[in-house]
This record gives structure tokens, C-alpha cells and sequence, in this order.
């Protein structure tokens, strides 16, 4: 099994390759996987993905695609020239999308000597709330939708999904062990909660069931980044003994 420290996935939220950079060279020793999002993608391209390799770092990247499977498949395989070690799609994109993406990530592995990242799938955005599912015509509760979301990525071939811990009981009671669960909303103990409502502690999230955590704020905020994931790693040791 990997190391605990293993388990947390740096989110990269920083504007520009250089401060990205700082956060690479400062933890890759420590943290193995670095999330790019939407908006440092969008502001360096490949750029971002080929420094973090450069620092011996995996990349999550974390773009959640959502279009015609077609064009789904295409950006993946794309991801997968990338070398990317974990993508994102939305459920909410339909069976046959995510069918795709995962055809399209296991077509290239195959054609090449690069392996097939993995691929979660987003279940239902934290953000919506029961009044926000009623809005778009989900007429159930969000437990529901995201045990629904869940079953349909399992089914299509997708290894995981992102879910907060608290979502990540349902998604076991409705998938068993089979799908990787990866969390958002950690604060290790003492630390601010910022936007995160329903924060929970790294042990509580790996009790929770989660396999990997997202971590930004409580890490690139810190006066000692490095101090921090040890503490983080710490905890997640003594929680696992
Ligand atoms: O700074 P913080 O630890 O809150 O960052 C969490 C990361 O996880 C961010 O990149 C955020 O976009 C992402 N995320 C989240 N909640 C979700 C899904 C993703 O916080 N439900």
C-alpha cells in the first residue's frame, strides 16, 4: 500500500506557474499528487502538467468534463498523451459519456506505452443544494442523486468518484468497495475552515472511507507548508495504528 502521505493531493488553487512551481519544489518530497484545475490550466496549458512531472509529481487533473461523448473521449485522450495520472468527468454527463471517456483512456493505454489514468467522475457539485437539484428537475434528494450518479460511473467503468466524506458512506453502502473515493472539505484540527461548511479532519476522513483528500487552503496558506503535511501525515499514521 502507498504511504499515508501518499493519500493527499495538494489542490494547486494558485494563479501562475511560478507559484505553482514554489509549491512543487517545496513539497513534491512529501506529497506525490498535485490537482490542476480549471483556472491554472486555463492560465499555463500543458506547461503546468510537464513541471510538475519535471518534480517527480503525479497530476490530478481536475477539469471535469462535460459535453458530447465525442467530444468527451477526445479531451481525454488528450489528458492521457498528457500523462496524467487522475481526470475528471461529470456523471451528470450520462452513462454513455463516461462510457467513452473510459473506452477512449483504455484505447490509448493500449496504443501506447503510457498507463490509463485514473478517471472519477464529480456525482452531484457540493454546492447545489435540494432547492438548487428542484431547479434543474432532480426531484430527489441530493443522498439520492449522488448514490444514483455513483452506481451509473460504476457501471460505465469509471474507477472513482470525488465526494465529500459525508457522502462517502452512501456511495459505499451503494458500490461496495469497488470505486476509489476521493475527498474535498479537509481541515486538519486547529486550522481555519474557510469556506468548507461541513469540514472534517484528515482521520475522520479516512475513516469515512476515503482514499485519497484534496487539501488547498490549510497547506498553501501556511506559514510552514511542509510542517503541515507532516502534521497531516502524523495524524493519518496514529488514525490507521
Ligand atoms: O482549499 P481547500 O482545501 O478548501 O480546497 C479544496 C479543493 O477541492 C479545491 O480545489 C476545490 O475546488 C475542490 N473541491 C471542493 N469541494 C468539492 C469539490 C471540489 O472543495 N465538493
Amino acid at each position: 500500500m502507498a504511504p499515508l502521505s501518499q493519500k493527499i493531493i495538494l489542490a494547486l488553487d494558485v494563479e501562475t506557474l511560478k507559484e505553482a512551481e514554489h509549491f512543487v519544489k517545496k513539497l513534491s518530497g512529501s506529497i506525490g499528487i498535485f490537482k490542476v484545475g480549471k483556472q491554472l490550466f486555463t492560465h499555463c496549458g500543458p506547461t503546468i502538467i510537464e513541471m510538475i512531472h519535471r518534480h517527480r509529481g503525479k497530476v490530478f487533473l481536475d477539469l471535469k468534463f462535460h459535453d458530447i461523448p465525442n467530444t468527451v473521449a477526445r479531451a481525454v485522450e488528450e489528458a492521457c498523451k498528457l500523462n496524467v495520472f487522475m481526470l475528471t468527468i461529470h456523471a451528470l454527463g450520462g452513462k454513455k459519456m463516461m462510457q467513452e471517456a473510459v473506452a477512449a483512456s483504455s484505447t490509448f493505454a493500449r496504443n501506447s506505452s503510457l498507463p490509463s489514468p485514473l478517471m472519477l467522475a464529480v456525482t452531484i457539485l457540493t454546492s447545489l443544494k435540494p432547492d438548487d437539484l428542484k431547479d434543474i428537475g432532480i426531484n430527489t434528494s441530493v443522498e439520492e442523486a449522488v448514490s444514483r450518479l455513483a452506481i451509473l460511473a460504476r457501471q460505465a467503468g469509471v474507477n472513482g468518484v470525488v465526494a465529500s466524506a459525508q457522502e462517502a458512506h452512501i456511495i459505499r453502502a451503494a458500490c461496495g468497495n469497488d470505486l476509489i473515493i476521493v475527498t474535498p472539505g479537509i481541515r486538519p484540527q486547529g486550522t481555519s475552515r474557510d469556506d468548507q461548511k461541513r469540514a472534517v479532519t484528515p482521520h475522520e476522513a479516512l475513516l469515512a472511507g476515503s482514499d485519497y483528500m484534496v487539501i488547498g487552503r490549510p497547506i498553501l496558506e501556511a506559514h510552514d507548508p511542509l510542517k503541515v503535511v507532516q502534521e497531516i501525515a502524523e495524524e493519518l499514521r496514529e488514525g490507521n495504528n
